[in-house]
């Protein structure tokens, strides 16, 4: 198969004939209902909202009121429940900066999590605020569960990890962690990034209490994110970013915020990043076959690699995002990545912002990624293949 019945509506194959993008975990390309709903926004309502109450204010603020519901409903929550930010980073960042640890200071999290998740608490603990431990991985980049049980304690207040690993694929079972975290008291924080875009996650049962996620790894547009966060949990959480948008009053000597999921939505918004992020929802909800299809790509990735005698990292298990991590001995991670977009074949190479994970990998000097999206085909992954075993007879 040459196509998916999806590579059509992505326009940047018509310009790009014969590429084959296995980025798709750096970001995904964007179809064109998503690039027609971003530009709506400018032909058709331009207008401020929440703002201005003239006409074209109430039709961008209907509009805006339909994309937070829609984006909420894909991943089981309900719209007061979402914040809107720029990307997965931010929405880590203001729960970094917005729980209150003053009673329990402890975080727990995992060498396995990208930079966005790891760097807020990092600096946190530099700065005395919080205590963190940080868990190991075994060879495969995974975390054994017995090692969650014993670090998650009654003087946790936070437990932050991924429910899609951007250097192996590895999904935690955020389900169980969850469940440790409660059962002593604490929160789950799910980075989404790489989980949300492949697997169809409902927040209420998933776990979490915090779900952070990111438009442009699901076929929407860059700039725009979400933080998806219980009621109880939003009135409690300290403001991070203030100004225009979370106030109800302001005297010189007084402010008022605002209450909900609002308040935290500091100045004029993303709008048209917002009207592509529901469209982008919108066209994977119609898509069921998702993940099974996803398994399939991943089982050739590996075969791709593995034939070629490339160094892979991670496991083989049917708990994992559709990617794959590998470098060849005698080869500089850049170098295969350049060769390989010699032969109009797209990866990722270097440390992924996730240079701890990498390392702890055994991967010193970086690795080249493989990542998959709803528009590759098997006959991609096998170009990529054959691609690899040119390379080979190089590196041997
Ligand atoms: C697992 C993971 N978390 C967080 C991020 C950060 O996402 P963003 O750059 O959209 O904020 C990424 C991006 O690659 C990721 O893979």
């Amino acid at each position: 198969m040459t196509k998916t019945r999806y590579k059509d509506e992505f326009p940047l194959f018509k310009e790009n004939e014969g590429l084959v993008y296995l980025d798709s975990a750096c970001t995904t390309l964007k179809p064109s209902r998503v690039i027609e709903a971003e530009m709506s926004y400018y032909r058709e309502y331009g207008a401020c909202a929440s703002r201005s109450s003239h006409r074209l204010g109430r039709k961008t603020n209907g509009k805006l009121d339909e994309c937070r519901e829609t984006v909420a409903k894909f991943v089981g929550a309900e719209s007061d429940e979402l914040v809107w930010t720029k990307n997965t980073t931010e929405a880590l960042n203001i729960i970094a900066h917005s729980i209150d640890v003053s009673h329990r200071k402890k975080v727990v999290t995992t060498v396995m999590e990208h930079h966005a998740a790891l760097l807020p608490f990092m600096k946190l603990r530099d700065s005395g605020l919080i205590d963190l431990t940080i868990l190991e991985c075994d060879a495969n980049g995974e975390i054994a569960m017995q090692q969650w049980e014993k670090a998650i304690d009654s003087d946790t207040r936070l437990v932050v990890t991924n429910n899609g690993n951007n250097t192996t694929g590895h999904v935690n079972d955020i389900k169980k962690i969850g469940n440790l975290a409660h059962d002593n008291g604490a929160l789950l924080c799910v980075d989404g990034a790489q989980g949300v875009p492949h697997s169809k996650i409902r927040f209420k049962d998933s776990g979490a209490d915090f779900l952070c996620f990111s438009a442009h790894k699901m076929l929407g547009p860059t700039g725009i994110g979400a933080l998806v966060t219980k009621k109880e949990l939003l009135k409690k959480m300290e403001l991070f970013v203030i100004g225009g948008g979370t106030v109800k009053t302001v005297k010189l000597d007084k402010i008022e915020y605002d209450e909900g999921n609002t308040r935290f939505e500091a100045g004029i918004q993303n709008y048209a990043g917002i009207f592509g992020f529901a469209e982008a929802c919108k066209f994977l909800s119609e898509i069921s076959d998702l993940e099974a299809q996803e398994h399939k790509l991943r089982a050739v990735l590996i075969k791709a690699i593995d034939g070629a005698g490339a160094i892979r990292y991670g496991g083989d298990g049917k708990n994992y995002a559709p990617l794959c991590s590998f470098n060849f001995k005698n080869a500089k991670a850049h170098e295969v990545g350049l060769m390989l977009d010699k032969q109009d074949i797209a990866v990722r190479s270097g440390f992924f912002c996730a240079q701890p994970a990498i390392e702890a990998l055994g991967a010193k000097d970086g690795a080249v990624r493989a990542s998959c999206y709803i528009y590759n085909t098997e006959d991609d992954v096998k170009k990529f293949g054959e691609a690899l075993q040119r390379l080979k007879t190089i590196y041997e």
